[in-house]
């Protein structure tokens, strides 16, 4: 998502939240900032959490947030929206898209698992969704060029009052789990792992290790459960324990083996 609002705006410049947050402080030099993430447990995955409160913002012409989901997004625009403002600036306008899940498996009860997800990625769905995102995006970006503010729609509350307590008693109890969790997923790769060594590059907190040839996932170090060594594996060897699927891949692989995101041959 970041890469593609960057390509359609101009001198655009992507800076990945995890090198920015090695920093003390975030103190960006140039005047519009676009902070792009996905939403975990209708929150903010932890590193954002982080660069939310390393950035000082005080001085952005213009701050705008945008997220992906898999259609549960919560209210994370009034979030960190509300977590800026008591920074001292508050967000302008706020973006989400709703995109394929990426996960599921090892971190939600098995019960909870969709499975057979393979049989419904037809070629029609998967248009479809590409579709819809390519329009949110391209309508959110003409918006972001206006340097539009929408931050009254993105707070605008709708149900009586016992709805909105019962929302807010979730939302305090998602971001506690999104910005605490320590998962501990049972991840191992199967014999057909070629020992490119991608997934550890991936790995966002160097849990992943080569170790001759194989990869092993060191639980001294943390995880995001960001399921980047499971999607990314070039050969879908990666599995969780005990949520193995017999089929052919990642439902990410699958879908960006379809999605061109509006350009032919991109992966
Ligand atoms: C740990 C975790 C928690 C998630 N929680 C939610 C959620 O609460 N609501 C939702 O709609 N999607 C949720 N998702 C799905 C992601 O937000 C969605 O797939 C996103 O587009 C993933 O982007 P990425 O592949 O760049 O990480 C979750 C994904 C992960 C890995
Ligand atoms: S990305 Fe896949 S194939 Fe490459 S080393 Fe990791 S598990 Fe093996
Ligand atoms: S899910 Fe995989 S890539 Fe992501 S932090 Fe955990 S071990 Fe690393």
């Amino acid at each position: 998502m970041a890469v593609e609002l960057a390509s359609r705006l101009t001198k655009a410049r992507l800076i990945p939240i995890l090198k920015a947050i090695e920093e003390p402080k975030i103190i960006p030099d140039n005047a519009e900032v676009a902070v792009v993430f996905p939403i975990y447990i209708t929150s903010l995955p932890i590193p954002v959490r982080k660069f939310a409160e390393k950035l000082d913002a005080s001085k952005l012409k213009y701050l705008v947030g945008l997220t992906t989901h898999s259609g549960y997004p919560g209210r994370v625009g009034e979030y960190l929206d509300k977590l800026l403002k008591d920074q001292g600036r508050a967000l302008d306008a706020y973006f989400d898209f709703k995109m394929p899940g990426n996960n599921a498996t090892g971190l939600m009860p098995r019960l909870m698992f969709q499975k057979d997800w393979e049989k419904q990625l037809t070629a029609k769905a998967v248009r479809k969704l590409e579709q819809q995102m390519i329009e949110d995006l391209d309508e959110a970006v003409e918006l972001i060029r206006g340097r539009a503010n929408n931050m009254d729609q993105v707070h605008l509350h709708r149900g009586n009052m016992l709805k909105r307590m019962s929302e807010n008693i979730t939302d305090k109890v998602a971001t506690h789990s999104s910005e605490n969790m320590k998962p501990n997923i049972a991840y191992y790769a199967d014999d057909t792992c070629n020992g490119c060594g991608l997934c550890e590059r991936v790995c966002p907190t160097g849990q992943v290790e080569m170790d001759a040839g194989k990869p092993r996932w060191n639980k001294e170090k943390p995880c995001y459960a960001c399921y980047g060594c499971y999607n990314h594996c070039p050969e879908m060897a990666i599995h969780v324990k005990g949520y193995e699927q017999k089929s052919s891949g990642t439902i990410i692989q699958a879908l960006l083996s379809r999605i061109s995101f509006g350009r032919e041959n991109r992966i």
